[in-house]
Formats: C-alpha cells, structure tokens, sequence
C-alpha cells in the first residue's frame, strides 16, 4: 500500500516555545513598531514568514560536525570540508566563503562594475539591486512575459527573456560586465527557471563574451521543479541536476541562510583565476581571511553538510509539498496568489485582492499588518515599500504588490500550517474593510527595513 500523506521527514529532537499573544498585545507591538513588521520583537510574533533566510532548523547531523569547527584563523579543516561541498555541487574552481549573500555581491559588484554599467537578471532581488546600484550601475530586470501574470499556470514563470537578454546585450556592448539568473527567482513570486533557459540565456551570454553568473540562493527548489516539470529529468537526482544548471555559468553568488540550511553564511564562486584573485583581495578588506571570509569554522561546517541534506529528495518533496498545500487552500478560496506556489514561500496577490486600496497607499503592506494584529503571522511585503523608490529619490509603483510569506526549512508543522490557512481565510472576509497606509519616515536605501508608516485613515481595518 502506498500511503497519500507526505509527512515531515524529520522528528523534533529540541523544540522552542512560541510565546501566545492577544489581538491587543499584537496591536500595541504593532505601534510600537511604527507599522513595521521587520521592527517587531520576534518574541510577539506567533507564526514567523518574515523570511526563510537563516531561520531554518539545523539538523543533527550538522549540530555534530559543527562540534568538530576548527576555528584557525588560516587553513582551518573546516574551509576545505566546506569548499569540497561547494565545489563537489557546483564544480566551481575558486570557493571564496562569505557571511552571507549580500557580502558575495558587494565584493563582486565592487571588483567588476563600474559606473554606467548595465546587470541583466531575470529580478534582482534587493540586495542584489542595491549592491549594483550601490557602484552606480544599472539592476535591469527581464524576467519572461509569463513572469508578469500572477494567476497563469506556467512551470517555469522564472525564467529569464532571452529575447530581452539578447538586444540588452547587443544594445550595450562594453557596458555588461556580467548577467545573472536568479534560482529561484525570488522577488518574482519563488518561481524556477528550466534548465533550457539557462543553457539558452548561457549560450546567448557567452557568444558575446559575457560571463554568466547564478544567484543560486535556492539552487536546490530550482533543481526539484525541474526534475518534477520539466522533461528528461525525472530520473536525475537533485544533485545531478543542480551539477548541470551550475556547469552552464562562470559563478556564483550565494547565501547558505537558504539552501546551504544554516543560519548564517554564504559564498561567492567562479572559474575565472584573475577574478577570485581582485575578489579574494577585496573580501579581505572588509569581510576577512580567504578560509573564512567572516564564518567561524563550526559554521562553515554547517554549511557544508547543509548544502547536500538541502538537496535530499525526501525533504524537497516535503518541502515543496507544504508550501503547496496552503496555496491550493488559498486558491480553492479565492485568495488570489502568484500561482503556480513558489519553492520556499507563498505570494499573495494584495493588488488584487485588494482592489479598493491604490498603491500609493501601498495595498500589501496594509495586508501584512494585518495578519500580524489578526494571527500573530509576520511576512513581508513585495511591492512598492520594497522597490518603488527609485535611486533619482522618485517614486513609481512596483509593478505587483505582493505579501510573501517565507517557510523556514524544517521549522514549522502541518498544524502551524492549517492554522495559517484559517488565519488567511478569517482575513479575507475582512478584505473590503481594509484600509491603506502612508509613510510617515523613510531612510533613502533600503527603506522597507527600517521605515516608519501609519494607517492613512486612522484605522487598518474599519468598522
Ligand atoms: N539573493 C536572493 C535571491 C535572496 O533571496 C537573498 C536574500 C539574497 C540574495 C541575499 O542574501 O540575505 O544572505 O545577504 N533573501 C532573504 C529573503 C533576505 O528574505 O528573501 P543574504
């Protein structure tokens, strides 16, 4: 007998309270917080999708091998564990370990962008976006025409425009130093990109010269949908098929707070000798040595078992398969969703589902506050807080307003999720009554993080 139920690949061996609150408590934290949901104390946050960056559950066999970090300043043990995984996975030539992403991209983007440069991605996500304006380069986004449809059904709404990839690229000779492809992409609703397109988008980059690079953060999601959608891989493992998405780029970008399943880390990888050599110099400016590059050892040794336990075909079924689960609840009720459900989270459509609210009153962000005050859930907003500020200080309108909520790996259970389904559902019988928000203090970058807003109206949800 073949049983339905996909169930948690895993038993709990250490658990961690959640803290109950009321609507009240949840009300006043809220304020407190400026209408923020990142300025929130965690401790008030029942069911947390801010993020699945780092918040993941380590394994016991990473707590292990983190026991036996070597914690050498130069050399240490745990950097060659930690590079043969990444190389074994990526068959990159030059490791260079980094605390997190953002690190691989400002030393990347800070040794080969200059001004006026121009970086094709299929989305940036915001740190990649900023670290690429941050050097007064141009983040251009060209994702696929599918890309921009929230409710079609597509396999690989991720992919990139190779039409677009090809005129940016003939349009700017000189001025493209690198193109990226982001797996999956994230600020376009978790969704993969097939292997053809990135072989395509490969041959396309390197006819004309052009080194192609992957921001790899969810290398192991993007590699399950391709072995469960697309043809000719159902046979292949998860590592047989992320060894080829990898074979067909120059490097890599990444944040092990992902795939790499530890709560801390990352790497930025490539073939190019002369490149990791300008890149090893700059990490050691700000970030430190080449065999650590800010990690200390036991978590270079988390990383480096996390990168295949990511990559477990048990675990991407579970996996995906939850994250699915609450979107089909979603769906089967109305709530409208980026659909097809991405690998590590939920997208909900707040345009859409929202109509009544313009996005000058930013429409997803009202919505994640409040699933905050009704459920206790923290997400994130996707949409015109995160990106419609412009780097000329303007403001345009982002052109989906999302409320993503992010699935910590291995973290959360079935009840967590049917108790998010209800709070969803509960929230949506609500959706005429709720009222839009206004800035009320911004920084100029990365404004989402540390913003200050205010129900325009008074009220998040009138009577
Ligand atoms: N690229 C992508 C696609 C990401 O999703 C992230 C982080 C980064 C780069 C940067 O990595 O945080 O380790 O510096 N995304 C997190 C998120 C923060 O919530 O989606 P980092």
């Amino acid at each position: 007998m073949e049983f339905k139920t996909i169930i948690e690949p895993f038993r709990i061996k250490t658990i961690e309270p959640i803290r109950q609150t009321t609507r009240r408590d949840r009300e006043a934290a809220l304020r407190d917080a400026h209408h923020n949901l990142f300025l929130l104390k965690a401790d008030d946050v029942l069911i947390d999708l801010l993020t699945d960056s780092g918040t993941g559950a380590l394994s016991s066999a990473q707590w292990s091998a983190m026991m036996r970090g070597d914690e050498s300043y130069a050399g240490a043990t745990s950097f060659y564990r930690f590079k043969k995984a990444v190389q074994d996975i990526t068959g990159f030539e030059y490791i260079i370990p980094t605390h997190q992403g953002r690190a691989a991209e400002r030393i990347l983007f800070g040794t080969v962008l200059k001004s006026g440069d121009i970086v094709p991605n299929n989305t940036h996500f915001d740190t990649t976006r900023a670290n690429t304006e941050h050097q007064a380069a141009v983040a251009l986004d060209i994702p696929c025409a599918e890309a921009h449809q929230p409710d079609l059904e597509a396999p690989f709404k991720g992919n990139i425009d190779l039409d677009a990839l090809v005129r940016v690229l003939d349009e700017n000779q000189g001025r493209v130093p690198l193109a990226m492809i982001t797996v999956t992409n994230n600020s376009g609703g978790g969704q993969p990109v097939s292997m053809a397109n990135i072989r395509a988008a490969s041959k396309i980059c390197h006819d004309r010269g052009v080194p192609l690079f992957l921001d790899c953060c969810r290398f192991a999601e993007n590699a399950w949908f391709i072995k469960t959608r697309e043809e000719g891989y159902a046979d292949k493992t998860p590592l047989e098929i992320a060894r080829e998405m990898f074979s067909y780029t120059d490097g890599a970008t990444m944040s092990a707070k992902k795939d790499g399943m530890a709560n801390i880390g990352g790497f930025l990888a490539m073939n190019d000798h002369d490149l990791a050599v300008r890149c090893r110099n700059n990490l050691i400016l700000t970030e430190g040595f080449p065999t650590y590059g800010g990690l200390a050892g036991y978590d270079l040794e988390a990383v480096a078992v996390g990168l295949h336990e990511a990559l477990d075909e048990d675990y991407l079924r579970y996996r995906t398969r939850s994250v699915a689960y609450l979107g089909d609840i979603l769906t089967n009720n109305d709530i409208p969703i980026v659909r097809p459900p991405g690998g590590h989270a939920i997208y909900i459509d707040a345009k859409n589902m929202l109509p009544h609210i313009p996005q000058s009153e930013y429409p997803a962000w009202a919505l994640g506050l409040v699933l905050y005050v009704e459920g206790g859930i923290r997400s994130v907003e996707i949409g015109s807080v995160m990106f419609g500020k412009q780097p000329d200080g303007s403001e345009k309108p982002s052109a989906m307003e999302l409320v993503r909520l992010a699935f910590p790996r291995r973290m959360y259970t079935q009840s967590h999720v049917d108790y998010l389904a209800e709070v969803l559902l509960y929230v949506n019988t609500l959706k005429e009554r709720i009222r839009g928000v206004r800035i009320v203090q911004e920084p100029s970058v990365l404004r989402h993080f540390t913003i200050r807003m205010e129900p325009a109206c008074g009220t998040l949800v009138a009577d």
